[in-house]
């Protein structure tokens, strides 16, 4: 049985100017919940928002799931914050520097879901022994920093090398991901997905997230 589709609007491609009303576009739109991404200028050579981002999200729109993805070299340091602003997913780098094992474990203890994510360059491999503390798998599809970045193909393979191990677990994948790439990552295996650029830039955002739903689902049958 196919897991559902997840569409996952990433803020970061959002105006900033109106953040609040992206977020409650986001809740009308029917996707399924808002990814955060937060930069420190450390782990990627930028910086996006912080936990007020995550706080604001839950006030303006509070049935939109949040998803948030640490970007960040010490994940520990700011996890307290993340929580306490109403993260419900908490996705961290396996590249960053901290003991991962115990951090998706407060991450859970928390009551949130806890997530991994792998950059491009890092094999499938280094995730497997943490499976067992995970609620999903982020497979970046670009390297991280930035929005609008070309999706990179050869990451596919990582994709379904992963799907195998996840069970019911989602498997997510973020980083050019639009109506030209989402159905080779479904096919691919994944079943969760992370857009920013192919969703702000339409003036319909509904229409948007239907339409990659659309697209996953076939394919997911391919
Ligand atoms: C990149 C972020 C992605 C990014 C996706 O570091 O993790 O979530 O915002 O943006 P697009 O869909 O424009 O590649
Ligand atoms: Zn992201």
């Amino acid at each position: 049985m196919n897991k559902p589709i997840l569409i996952y609007p990433s803020l970061l491609a959002a105006d900033f100017g109106h953040l609040a009303d992206a977020c409650r576009a986001c809740a009308d739109s029917g996707a399924d919940g808002l990814h955060l991404d937060i930069m420190d200028g450390n782990f990627v050579p930028n910086i996006s928002m912080g936990p007020e981002a995550v706080r604001m999200a839950a006030r303006v729109a509070p049935d939109l799931y949040r998803h948030v993805h640490l970007m960040v070299l010490h994940p520990q340091d700011l996890l307290s914050a993340f929580i306490d602003a109403g993260s419900q997913t908490i996705l961290i780098q396996i590249e960053s520097r901290c003991d991962h094992r115990e951090l998706l474990e407060a991450i859970r203890a928390a009551g949130c879901k806890a997530g991994l994510v792998v950059n491009p360059e890092t094999p499938a491999d280094a995730v497997i022994p943490l499976l067992d503390r995970c609620d999903e798998i982020l497979v970046m599809t670009v390297h991280p920093g930035f929005g609008g970045q070309a999706f990179m193909p050869e990451v596919l393979p990582k994709i379904t090398s992963l799907n195998v191990q996840m069970g019911e677990r989602p498997l997510s994948v973020d980083g050019g991901i639009s109506r030209d790439t989402i159905a080779v990552c479904a096919t691919a295996g994944a079943n969760a997905f992370i857009a920013g650029t192919a969703l702000f830039r339409e003036p319909d955002l509904a229409a948007g997230v239907a339409e990659l739903r659309a697209l996953a689902a076939r394919g997911e049958g391919a």
